[in-house]
């Protein structure tokens, strides 16, 4: 059997030109996407993925019109009102990524009410990445090692792989297996950085509103058929 990605991230991407594309207003797009959300969870909680990371919104996404911001997060606290019972029927699991402290009070809300109410199901793990840079979360996590370091409660030689992993916001987060990003742009975006370190890129022109579960699908099945060395060679991961 192929093997299944235990954890798989995804850059949303394609929304605006989705909605360009047919003349409509950019929140259009977004409005797509949040079903394609739906969507892509449940089929993934289906292919008992264990892990599925989305970036919804990163710490450089706030210097887009303010209009659109605005948009955006009444349509992630509609979308997390709308889709709570769904995720408790599916039993996943919610929980997020980022700076939760400068999001609107009323997203804070209702994503610390929906992670509350899902923390006891055992199924997939939905991460939300909201106000999240990679950069920023790998500076937070030196300077907190850093004021261990200097009150003497860590010291510098025991500083290791593991010490960095405790101290991500994501601390809870596996590395990722595949990551997905569609509208054809090949970039990483500060996504998840320390956690890709060893992740099998997937790149699709389709837009993520058109992003179906057959490009799921295509997306694992491509990932199956990849030979991952992490840094040995062919013959040492075949025998
Ligand atoms: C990128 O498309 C998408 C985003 C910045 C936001 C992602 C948000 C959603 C998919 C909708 C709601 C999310 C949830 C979790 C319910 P873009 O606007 O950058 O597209 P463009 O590059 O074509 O302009």
């Amino acid at each position: 059997m192929d093997k299944i990605p235990r954890h798989i991230a995804i850059i949303m991407d394609g929304n605006g030109r989705w909605a360009k594309k047919q003349g409509k207003r950019r929140i259009v797009g977004h409005n797509r996407g949040a079903k394609t959300v739906r969507e892509i969870v449940e089929e993934a909680a289906r292919k008992d993925i264990e892990f599925l990371t989305l970036f919804a919104f990163s710490t450089e996404n706030w210097n887009r019109p303010k209009d659109e911001v605005n948009l955006l997060m009444k349509l992630l606290v509609s979308s997390l009102k709308k889709e709570f019972l769904r995720l408790i029927q599916n039993n996943i699991k919610m929980r997020s990524v980022g700076n939760l402290d400068s999001l609107p009070q009323l997203v804070k809300e209702e994503l610390l009410f929906v992670i509350e109410k899902t923390k006891n199901n055992k199924g997939m793990v939905l991460t939300l990445a909201l106000n999240y840079g990679g950069k920023e979360e790998i500076v937070e996590a030196v300077k907190c090692i850093s004021n261990k370091v200097k009150n003497s409660i860590i010291s510098p030689e025991k500083v290791d792989e593991s010490t960095i992993n405790e101290h991500l916001y994501s601390q809870n987060l596996p590395p990722v297996d595949l990551l997905i990003r569609t509208s054809g742009e090949k970039r990483i975006s500060n996504f998840l950085l320390w956690h890709i370190a060893y992740a099998e890129l997937y790149f699709t022109k389709t837009l993520w509103p058109d992003f179906t579960k057959e490009d799921l699908q295509n997306a694992i099945l491509n990932y199956g058929k990849r030979e991952r060395r992490f840094g040995k060679t062919s013959e040492q991961v075949t025998f």
